[in-house]
């Protein structure tokens, strides 16, 4: 019984080394040395590498080394084979880090006082108490949930979108395509971390910026195919949104020449919100293989149909 490695060499090193104490009976391979196509049981990848997965013909289980699954072309993945996204607490704090860092810096005025700092500017913005501020973040899984339980003791007027029903103490939740249009029409800054899918494709364009109210914000750490940076260009020339801070752009790395690099009132940062963690992504595959090979069911399985 084998686990076939394929991503970052690093974490696959100390992937191997984790497992070898903790499961001496899984044999850790890391591609390119797969060994006996037959032994692979359980496969690990960030994206597939082409003309793999066909020559695997024992396959139970595709891990996902990140949150997202997109990434991976699941037409190449024959429908026996399950596939799983990362769960780990390591990576949901990350993004909970983030997500408040970005959240206090757009309502405290940071960029706006970082350009007036570099115009010799000293003007004291009007200070907006944060139970005025509405915070709406669109994804409510582990990470969105992390995030609004970081945000919580601020203060904020808070809120929480996502596809199906959801409930969370302390925040005012909204689902479905309607649910979407009254989210966006409640939300001065909102925050996107939901998984990229046909039905969230786009999903931060012009429709959804011109639902915002005036000068909101947007903070995107999802995909960057949930962006129409054109969309979010125009928005922000027009005055209609103030500032974006991206995690995500629709190519990465962000091409050199990309508006979106000089835009004043965007924000970049190089896909970097919440990283995998070696340590704690090999101890959440460790724990579903042990789950798998009990019978009992994984944490994170994607449902082939939804795509997350
Ligand atoms: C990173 O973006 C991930 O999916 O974990």
């Amino acid at each position: 019984m084998a686990l076939l490695y394929t991503a970052a060499p690093a974490r696959g090193a100390a992937w191997a080394a984790m497992f070898a104490e903790a499961m001496p009976e899984l044999d850790v391979r890391l591609a390119p040395d797969i060994g006996d196509p037959a032994d692979i049981r359980y496969l690990a990848a960030w994206t597939l590498p082409p003309g793999l997965i066909e020559t695997l013909p024992n396959l139970d289980v595709l891990f996902s080394i990140g949150a997202g699954v997109d990434q991976l072309d699941l037409s190449l993945v024959p429908r026996q084979v399950t596939v799983v996204r990362l769960v780990e607490p390591n990576l949901a704090a990350a993004m909970a880090e983030y997500v408040a860092m970005t959240v206090l810096a757009l309502h405290r005025d940071l960029y706006a006082y970082a350009e007036q700092q570099r115009a010799g500017v000293w003007q004291p913005l009007p200070q907006v108490p944060a139970g005025e501020r509405r915070v709406g973040i669109a994804g409510l899984g582990q990470m969105g949930s992390a995030a609004l339980d970081a945000l919580k003791p601020f203060g904020f007027a808070l809120s929480g979108w996502s596809r199906s029903p959801r409930t969370l103490p302390g925040v005012t939740c909204f689902h479905g395509d309607d649910g979407l249009r009254d989210f966006a029409a409640q939300t001065d800054i909102l925050v996107n971390l939901l998984p990229l899918t046909p039905a969230t494709r786009g999903i931060l364009g012009r429709a959804l910026f011109e639902r915002m109210p005036p000068g909101a914000a947007i903070v995107s750490a999802g995909r960057g195919g949930h962006l129409d940076a054109a969309a979010l260009v125009e928005a922000l020339d027009a005055g209609r949104l103030s500032r974006a801070i991206l995690d995500v752009t629709p190519v990465e790395p962000l091409p050199a020449g990309d508006p979106l690099w000089h835009h004043p009132r965007v924000v970049v940062t190089p896909h970097v919100a919440a990283a995998t963690d070696n340590a704690g992504s090999g101890k959440a595959v460790l724990a579903n293989i042990r789950r798998h090979r009990a019978g009992a069911a994984m944490q994170g399985v994607v449902a082939r149909d939804r795509g997350y």
